[in-house]
């Protein structure tokens, strides 16, 4: 394979973590791996909500830790919450510096959203609903301006090179259906900060190319990967038939917005005392029981948003009138929808994987603050704090290169093996059919037979990133025979005490395990 030696550091992503952390590495040179033109195809751009943080006097870092252990469900480490919620404050400010246009009152204070399982509103928001969109504009913004920060727009991560159990190298391809060979890419340092899985599934709400590849080439380069089986379902996603589905924030029922099925029924006030505002897994089981009844759920924004909808959350308002939905006239259909994937790489307090020289931040990586089930608005949160972590680990570690740095070009020739895109619809389709909002045994031994053929079928490192991970949620959701936060079994249906400590799973011993399993029922 052709190799490009650089002394940069290698950022594979180009989302809010992969950004911010670039930022705050300058003006150390850095080349960012961006499959996609700047801004686009990164869930952080998609995201609604905002971002979570005690901005009030009267809210506090302590109480939004404690709301934070409470969503999770016994799996979160409570150092990790307290720190993450004690920094928040610090990186809003930040952000705003850079320039990111925050909703303000009249006084000049943060619009803060209320959210589910947040005992306070505490999300600061732009524009109604244009968090992610915004805070993405105003720091590639920034990144346009920093000489040391390369981007390499259209190029995709594909594989890590490993010795001593050290990361040395990464292969990249050409991200148009990766038809190229592949060119190994030997930096000072490497940080990972791809996103998640959510694409893995036929039903999300994620960009079409964020499916666990980033997850899936650590685990097969040999990173432990904890919390595999955490997968959040967001409850409103809109059920309009689009792929990926788009997303009815959580903030419209923080507005009020009701949950009512086909008959008008109000159905979440049968099953917990905070009824539209409680916990995201709990919303997302009662909606996903009201699909699986025929009774069609929907938001319905009507009376507690109505006509102002437009420009309270312009894009809800967008997603519905392409769907020739009036949101003030007529409830939004919704179905649950794999929307953010707690597991992750494995990562301690400094943002270090267990291979060496590799840092992970954002979605791609576990870092013990979601535990079971993540609150609503704290995924960008953690992005922030854990890029800004990597950041200084890196600079702490390896020492600064003297002089410039060369731009690297990548001469991308020969054929590569793009994915079959028939064996991804299948592995999606296994992944919602099985692996989905209600799991058991039987339908998780059936993905685990399904994915393992349809590894057979396609050699593109790109398909065999995806089946990793989704071997290591399979076998990790077979092995927690509990139910617990996101992860729901219906055969076994109670959170057993003691049983909160986090998952953790090589790829190696996930492939022997499951190799185990499928002799034993073949
Ligand atoms: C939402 O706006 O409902 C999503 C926010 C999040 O996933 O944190």
């Amino acid at each position: 394979m052709k190799t490009v030696t650089t002394d940069r550091i290698v950022i594979v992503g180009a989302g809010l973590g992969a950004l911010y952390a670039a930022l705050k590495l300058a003006p150390r040179p850095v080349v960012m791996i961006s499959p996609e033109p700047l801004g686009k195809g990164a869930s952080s751009a998609w995201a609604q909500g905002g971002v979570a943080a005690a901005m009030d006097s009267g809210d506090s870092p302590e109480s939004h830790a404690r709301d934070t252990l409470n969503a999770g469900a016994g799996t979160v480490n409570a150092d990790v919450a307290q720190m993450v919620t004690r920094e928040a404050r610090d990186h809003i400010l930040d952000l705003t510096t850079m320039g990111t246009p925050f909703d303000r009152t009249d006084d000049g204070e943060y619009v803060l959203s209320r959210e589910a399982a947040h005992s306070y509103a505490r999300v600061v928001r732009v524009k109604g609903d244009q968090a992610g969109a915004e805070i993405m504009a105003a720091l590639i913004d920034q990144v346009a301006k920093t000489p040391s920060i390369q981007v390499l727009e259209g190029t995709m991560a594909v594989s890590l090179d490993t010795e001593d159990g050290k990361v040395t190298g990464i292969a990249i391809q050409d991200s148009n259906e990766t038809r190229s060979a592949p060119i190994m890419l030997r930096g000072a340092g490497y940080l990972l900060a791809g996103g998640g899985s959510g694409g893995l599934y036929a039903v999300t709400t994620n960009p079409p190319r964020i499916r666990g590849q980033v997850i899936g080439m650590a685990a097969r380069a040999g990173a432990v990967i904890a919390d595999a089986e955490f997968v959040q379902f967001h409850p409103t996603a809109m059920d309009v038939g689009e792929d990926p589905a788009p997303l009815a924030t959580e903030a419209l029922r923080g507005e009020g917005a009701i949950l009512i099925n086909k008959d008008g029924e109000r159905f979440m006030q049968a099953l917990h005392p905070d009824a539209e505002l409680a916990p995201r897994d709990v919303v997302a089981r009662g909606i996903f029981a009201q699909v699986q009844a025929g009774k069609r759920p929907m938001l319905d924004t009507r009376d507690s948003i109505g006509a102002e909808i437009k420009e309270l959350f312009p894009s809800v308002a967008e997603y519905c009138a392409r769907n020739g939905i009036d949101p003030a006239t007529d409830p939004i259909p919704v179905a649950p929808a794999a929307h953010y994937h707690m597991g992750g790489i494995k990562t301690d307090t400094s943002g270090q994987a267990t291979l060496g020289n590799l840092w992970v931040c954002g979605e791609a990586s576990s870092t013990g603050l979601h535990g079971a089930n993540r609150l609503a608005s704290n995924g960008l949160l953690e992005a922030l704090v854990y890029a800004r972590i990597c950041a200084e680990g890196i600079e702490a570690q390896i020492p600064a290169p003297t002089g410039t740095s060369a731009a690297i070009s990548l001469d991308f020739q020969g054929d590569g093996n793009p994915p079959d895109a028939e064996a991804v619809t299948a592995l999606r389709q296994t992944m919602t059919n099985h692996v989905g909002v209600v799991r058991n045994a039987e339908g998780l031994m059936q993905a685990l037979h399904n994915i393992a053929a349809l590894e057979q079928r396609d050699p593109s490192p790109s398909f065999q990133n995806m089946c990793a991970t989704a071997t290591l949620i399979t076998l990790c959701a077979l092995q927690r025979e509990e139910s617990r936060g996101a992860h729901e079994r219906s055969d076994f249906p109670d959170t057993l005490p003691g049983a909160g400590e986090r998952s953790e799973m090589t790829y190696a011993n996930a492939l022997n395990a499951r190799d185990t399993l499928l002799k034993e029922t073949t």
